[in-house]
């Protein structure tokens, strides 16, 4: 069974790293959507996006998302904070053979430049790696988003080339190797430089 078959039939599990919970976006109560319908909205998390911010009334952007959701080729999940109130949204998506794209948003600012983002990424990294069976994992950023590159970097990503994009921005593309995760999993404090040593 390749990745993406096994992600279809398979049902999607919690999933778990340091203060993050990562539930399957189906799983998303009426709190969780006023905080998403929030996120799509905002200009400035849509440009870091590089998408337009959503103008879709709250019904129809859950219409919407929860469909996506659905579809064979993606797993998309709601970041949950040690509170467990919903933070921001995390997917694989275009999962095809042993490779996905990866997307992130942590919607709340309260919430940028904390290590959440690291530990959703990481989450759903362990996932789909060791259950999906993915070879590659590859993302694209914004050169003028150096928090993102950050973080990506911070959980192995490596940079392996920039492209023009539109209005003038810099797209930087990104991936991630099993091996390489697979490294960075067996040694020591890898994942955190101030973890001391043994
Ligand atoms: C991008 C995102 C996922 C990163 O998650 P996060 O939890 O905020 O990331 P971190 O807390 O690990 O912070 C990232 C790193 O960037 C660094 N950083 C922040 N601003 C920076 C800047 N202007 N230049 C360089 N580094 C910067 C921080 O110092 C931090 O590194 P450190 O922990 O070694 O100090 C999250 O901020 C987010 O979703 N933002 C809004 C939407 C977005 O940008 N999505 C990504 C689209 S591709």
């Amino acid at each position: 069974m390749n990745a993406a078959s096994a992600a279809s039939a398979a049902p999607q599990p919690v999933l778990a790293q340091g203060r993050v919970t990562l539930r399957p976006l189906a799983d998303a109560g009426p709190a969780a959507w006023r905080r998403i319908h929030a996120h799509f909205r905002d200009p400035e998390i849509a440009f870091l996006n590089g998408t337009p911010p959503s103008r879709m009334p709250m019904w129809l952007l859950r219409r919407v998302l929860r469909s996506d959701a659905r579809r064979p080729d993606r797993r998309t999940y709601g970041i949950y904070d040690e509170h467990g109130d919903y933070v921001g949204t995390i997917e694989l998506y275009d999962l095809r053979g042993h490779e996905a794209t990866l997307g992130i948003i942590i919607g709340e600012r309260s919430h940028w430049g904390r290590g959440y983002g690291p530990e959703a990424i990481e989450a759903l990294l362990d996932h789909a790696f060791a259950d999906l069976g993915l070879e590659r994992v590859r993302l694209h950023t914004f050169a003028d988003n150096p928090r993102a590159q950050a973080a990506f970097k911070k959980v192995g990503f490596e940079e392996h080339r920039r492209v023009p994009a539109r209005q003038g921005r810099v797209d930087v593309q990104m991936a991630l190797e099993r091996a390489a995760w697979a490294a960075r999993a067996r040694a020591p404090f890898a994942r955190d430089p101030r973890g001391g040593t043994p």
